[in-house]
């Protein structure tokens, strides 16, 4: 296992109530979708998608733990560690693009959004409210379509409504979506349906990052390793693909 590379914080970035963004100077090559395990001193390592992919990279993280607490604490000029980056990351879509982000799911897709040609991309991004919406000014010049649960912004209703409306209006290439597991299984659903090839970024508990634990298993598959980006195909044969995850103990949950 690589030992972590200490950086320092050079800037951080409050995105929403509970949500900020960490950036620092790492040379390695990231491409969108991959993550770090970022490495907390004395608390915790963490897996975390990568939100800036550039030398500047960056990591945008969502309050949820005692890791993401302490890391919410820290300040310009702190050190973490970061080891990698992980995974496979997205392949770069050809063509018309259909990007799909729900909440936390824009962080990885974002700098995606921002390598595509914007006439060739469509964003559907939702959110619970318009105070949880963020990185707008990342997307803006793609076609956006937004929506809130609650109706503060945008479309009342789901993300997944947005979707249908447009594969209706417009046809895609590609379909590539990262947020709540049963707001992707639709999307899956819709681009099977409309014969778009679909990717997916999963999100399983994780240990080790490397493939070995098994902490991140689904039907056969690492999602540290042989993900977090999944295609159509493999999407179809996993089992508990929008219906089960597994807790830190192990134990299989429903989502
Ligand atoms: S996190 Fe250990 S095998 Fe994936």
């Amino acid at each position: 296992m690589n030992y972590p590379e200490i950086v320092r914080i050079a800037e951080t970035k409050k995105e929403t109530e509970n949500i900020k963004t960490f950036r620092f100077k790492y040379n390695k090559k990231v491409r969108p979708g991959q993550f770090f395990m970022v490495w907390i001193s004395g608390v915790d390592e963490i897996p975390m998608s990568v939100s800036y992919t550039d030398n500047f990279k960056g990591i945008t993280v969502e309050q949820v733990g005692e890791a993401t607490k302490a890391l919410f604490k820290m300040k310009k000029g702190d050190k973490i560690g970061i080891r990698g980056p992980y995974g496979n990351g997205f392949k770069t879509p050809k063509g018309k693009v259909l990007f799909v982000a729900g909440g936390t799911g824009i962080i990885p897709v974002a700098s995606l959004i921002e390598k595509i040609k914007k006439k060739n991309a469509v964003v559907v991004f939702g959110a619970k409210t318009k105070k949880k919406l963020f990185f707008m000014d990342r997307i803006k010049k793609s076609k956006l379509l937004i929506s809130t649960d609650n109706g503060s912004f945008g479309y009342h209703g789901f993300a997944s409504e947005l979707v249908e409306e447009a594969l209706r209006k417009e046809k895609f290439n590609s379909i590539i979506t990262c947020g709540p597991e049963k707001m992707m299984k639709k999307i899956l659903d819709l681009g099977i349906k409309h014969k778009i090839p679909v990717q997916a970024s999963l999100e399983r508990f994780m240990k080790c990052g490397i493939g070995i634990c098994d902490s991140c298993a689904i039907n056969g598959y690492h999602v540290c390793k042989d993900g977090p980006v999944f295609d159509d195909k493999t999407l179809g044969k996993m089992k508990d693909f929008g219906k089960f995850k597994r807790e830190a103990s192990g134990r299989r949950v429903r989502i």
